[in-house]
């Protein structure tokens, strides 16, 4: 049995949301698919997400025991590492991820838990994980030089493969806001790519 976490950005409920009609759809078809694995789905603006302050910082790069296991502070880090897969869905704001998401990862970017300190740099503790990324986008950004401007999935890639998750997918919904855009056409094309996927993820 695998265990997915599915975590969600948006403050939009699932029908009025583009990226989770698609990561929803991705969810449905792994689900019906591998219905012996455990989804556990984490819905950032349900949590408790804040800023990090100095004792959080203290705790997040402190020395870790076993009762660091029973930490709160902690606790987002050792589930990140215990799930064998992941589905990250988030729209694209303001050229990168919407600010709960990223307050996330400086939550599960832990020393010792999910990257540790080597002589020759630091080193991702994540092993045999993959990971999908879900976002809908309201411009073109498949193509230079849109491309260079997009920093949530630069940011979201980049830091899975900092912790060691090298197996990496990503789909888009882009151009949802371009005036006269088929936006059912492309939700749909995302949806389908979503669903094929479930059958490999
Ligand atoms: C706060 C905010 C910032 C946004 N910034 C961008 C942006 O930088 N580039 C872009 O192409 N679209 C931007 N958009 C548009 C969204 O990416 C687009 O509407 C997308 O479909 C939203 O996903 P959702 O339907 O899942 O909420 C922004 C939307 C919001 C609400």
């Amino acid at each position: 049995m695998k265990t997915i976490l599915y975590v969600k950005a948006n403050p939009k409920p699932n029908e009025l949301s583009r990226t989770f009609q698609i990561s929803e759809k991705f969810i449905e078809s792994y689900s019906k698919k591998n219905p012996q694995d455990k989804i556990i789905t984490l819905d950032l603006y349900k949590e408790n997400i804040n800023f990090l302050t100095i004792e959080s910082i203290q705790q997040i790069f402190g020395p870790k025991d076993e009762s660091s296991k029973n930490n709160p502070l902690l606790s987002y880090a050792y589930t990140f590492a215990k799930a064998d897969k992941y589905v990250i869905a988030a729209p694209l704001w303001n050229l990168g991820v919407p600010s709960i998401l990223k307050a996330y990862f400086d939550y599960i970017t832990v020393k010792d838990i999910s990257f540790k300190y080597t002589a020759e740099g630091p080193v991702g503790l994540l092993k045999n994980k993959s990971a999908l990324y879900v976002s809908a986008r309201g411009g073109k950004y498949d193509t230079e030089p849109m491309s260079n401007f997009e920093f949530g999935e630069r940011y979201i890639k980049t830091i899975l493969n900092f912790l060691g998750v090298v197996n990496y997918s990503a789909i888009f919904a882009d151009g949802v806001d371009i005036m006269g855009a088929d936006i059912k056409q492309i939700i749909n094309t995302a949806v389908e790519k979503a669903a094929k996927l479930a059958e490999i993820f």
